[in-house]
């Protein structure tokens, strides 16, 4: 069991060959692994890396965050293309550049010996004041589950693993270490579970990470039920569940092992050789659960090609002209026109003379020379360049027109507001302080207004904010959010026409935080040791729906500087029985005067029901691009369990017969055109 090898005779054995089965590779290295060398790779070590079993050759597993690009080192010595975060790149309902952006970001970890990111953070935007929503995608689990799936693919196909996290209802940083989120299965099942399920049933990932909290009472690194019975056995989970960096600290050894934690980071706490010795003896696991949790890890270093000739592994790259590209192309697709009145935008370069630049964000940068400047937490990067809003400006304009900031002397105005990445506001590890702006943003964006009418906000944030202050004031606003590195182009290009907005909300924006479902009392949020989720399924438009409350923009709202034309809903069945599937059809017209992508919703309405449902919930998008003029044919192919809930008393999956509305439309309180069908059982 012991035995010393050459190097000669390591290069020999069966798991060093590649053109053996995967899992004749892991039984073998698992069988020649003694039980202390089982513990030592059951903890990491520095911060990103588990530990070499040298004997073995067995090498260090690398990984590092994150959502928005890979930051190999917290020092910023290494620089790596900074892309959007998340709830932009979800804002552009573009499953393909999620895939895109998947591929690139595991080019980079590749690149820098790495073999897993720590991403994507996909739990549920549930209240607009979470420090990590900017991190996250949506308060929707079918888009959720869409761009999710995209974002593993992209990155799994470079044979990197991907790390989809926080597993699960981590959706507040107020006492992440210690608060239970008290939730019902039904919530689970409709909304907080689907994205995690499909990134396992549809894209094979290969890690998840464990959160911080509790969920009803019991922490996610310890959850038996969550984790070896629900993702590892219904599910079918192939790979290996990580802690997020300290979350074992208040679990057992006994425990953690028993509910299948493979990996308890950054270093050895609950899983140190003590710990591991007596909890073994003491009976509190059995060799079994180590043998298939620590079998899960070295499943992954397998795939990753831990073990393989290098040469025959994907080639991995960093900073390239092509990952800058893509980063511009999200940022572009995610910002979303808020409103436009007056048709204020887009821009036209040739008429405007000058044009006032002012606002905190109009230099907005997450590193400063070198240091960052604003916490944000881990998904911060250290890019090779940040192109500003102005500088962004300053570029398009060079020669064209000039830049001034006294508004009162200027054709437009553009102001920079927003949030950053200072604790409390987008940032991890605390929740937002306010749901407002900062008053002195209030105060410059009513008062510059006065000066001058033609005056557009852009917002520079990740997550819901207040605007009744002063939207009602302002002709046009856009979201642009945390656009990467390359936002300042993005914006540049989409105020001035080069590219038309085609970004829609991810998250509703309420018009006042009572308005949003967890802040109903101080019970549902922040809760203390246990929040509630007493809305259960009603979260983000399914409540504002639901209770007939007026968003200030619905989920799913985004405008175009071209307008299209909705027409002939057709579906090809009037009953739907058993598992047919159903098939929807709507032409789109692009019915303006400019190339424009619309984003075509599908939802649907359950007409009468014996439990309470949503009014409406999104079961299908397609983005489609047209030029003036130009038509398409969109079409959807649904079926039964896009018609069902997760009923609590049979503890199933269910559809009860009778009608059914489909709504299409251009966001969730833009509906164009409906249909019904009836299933019939
Ligand atoms: C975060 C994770 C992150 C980890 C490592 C934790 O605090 O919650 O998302 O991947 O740190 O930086």
């Amino acid at each position: 069991m012991n035995e010393i090898y050459s190097k000669e005779q390591l290069q020999k054995l069966p798991f060093m060959d590649s053109n053996l089965n995967l899992e004749n590779r892991v039984e073998d290295l698992l069988s020649r692994l003694t039980l202390e060398e089982k513990f030592k790779l059951s903890s990491g070590r520095f911060m990103w890396h588990t530990k070499p079993i040298k004997r073995l050759g067995v090498k260090p597993f690398t990984m590092y965050d994150g959502p928005h690009g890979v930051r190999p080192d917290t020092m910023g010595e290494i620089l790596c293309t900074y892309f959007p975060s998340g709830i932009c790149r979800t804002a552009t309902w573009n499953p393909k550049l999620s895939h895109e952006f998947g591929k690139a970001v595991a080019e980079e970890v590749r690149e820098v010996g790495a073999h897993m990111l720590l991403a994507p953070g996909i739990n549920i935007q549930r209240t607009p004041m979470n420090g990590r929503t900017f991190e996250y995608q949506t308060e929707d689990p079918h888009l959720n589950k869409v761009i999710a799936v995209a974002t593993v693919k992209g990155i799994q196909s470079q044979k990197i693993a991907a790390c989809v996290k926080h597993f699960i209802c981590n959706n507040q940083e107020v006492n992440r270490f210690t608060v239970s989120s008290e939730v019902s299965e039904r919530a689970l099942q409709e909304i907080y579970f689907p994205a995690f399920k499909a990134t396992v049933e549809e894209a094979d990932a290969w890690s998840f990470m464990s959160c911080y909290n509790k969920v009803n009472g019991i922490y996610g690194s310890e959850d038996f039920n969550l984790i070896r019975e629900r993702l590892m056995g219904k599910w079918g989970f192939r790979g290996f569940v990580v802690s997020d960096w300290n979350a074992t600290a208040y679990t057992s050894t006994g425990s953690c092992v028993t509910a299948g934690l493979s990996l308890e980071m950054p270093t050895a706490k609950k899983y140190n050789k003590r710990n591991m010795k007596k909890a073994f003896q003491e009976g509190k696991f059995t060799e079994d659960s180590l043998n298939d949790n620590v079998k899960r890890l070295l499943r992954v270093m397998f795939l990753v090609g831990l073990y393989d000739a290098e040469n025959t592994l994907p080639r991995g790259s960093r900073n390239t002209l092509e990952h800058q590209a893509i980063a511009r192309k999200i940022a572009e697709e995610g910002i979303v026109l808020l409103k436009n009145e007056e048709a204020l935008l887009p821009l036209d370069i040739n008429t405007i003379k000058r044009l006032a630049v002012i606002g905190p964000n109009a230099n907005f940068r997450i590193v400063e020379g070198g240091i960052l400047s604003g916490g944000g937490g881990s998904s911060v990067n250290y890019p090779p360049y940040e192109i500003t809003p102005l500088e962004g400006l300053k570029q398009k304009c060079k020669d064209k027109l000039e830049i001034i900031d006294t508004p009162s002397k200027a054709d437009v105005t553009i102001i920079f507001a927003g949030l950053n990445h200072d604790p409390g506001m987008d940032a991890e590890g605390v929740d937002k302080n306010a749901f407002e702006l900062p008053s002195d943003q209030i105060e410059l964006i009513n008062k510059t207004v006065k000066e001058n009418p033609k005056t557009i906000v852009v917002l520079i944030n990740g997550s819901p904010i207040a605007m009744e202050d002063w939207i009602d004031n302002i002709p046009s606003v856009i979201e642009a959010w945390y656009g990467g590195m390359e936002a300042g182009h993005a914006i540049a290009n989409v105020l001035f026409g080069d590219v038309t907005p085609s970004g829609k909300l991810t998250m509703t924006f309420p018009k006042k935080l009572s308005d949003s479902p967890a802040h109903v009392s101080k019970r549902t949020y922040p809760g203390d040791d246990k929040v509630f989720y007493d809305e259960g399924i009603f979260v983000g438009y399914r409540h504002f729906d639901t209770k007939d409350i007026e968003p200030l923009f619905p989920f799913g709202h985004g405008l175009s500087y071209t307008t299209f034309a909705y027409e002939n809903v057709i579906i090809n069945k009037e009953y739907v029985r058993g598992d047919d599937k159903f098939i929807v059809s709507v032409d789109i017209v692009n019915s303006g005067k400019r190339s424009g992508a619309e984003v075509v919703q599908l939802y649907v309405q359950d007409i009468e029901s014996s439990v309470e449902r949503p009014l409406k919930e999104l079961k299908g998008f397609k983005k489609v691009n047209l030029n003036p003029g130009e038509k398409t044919n969109v079409v959807f192919e649904l079926e039964k369990s896009d018609l069902s809930f997760y009923d609590d008393v049979s503890g199933k999956w269910k559809v009860e017969e009778g009608l059914f509305s489909i709504l299409i439309g251009s966001s969730s309180r833009d509906i164009r055109l409906q249909c019904k069908i009836e299933y019939i059982g």
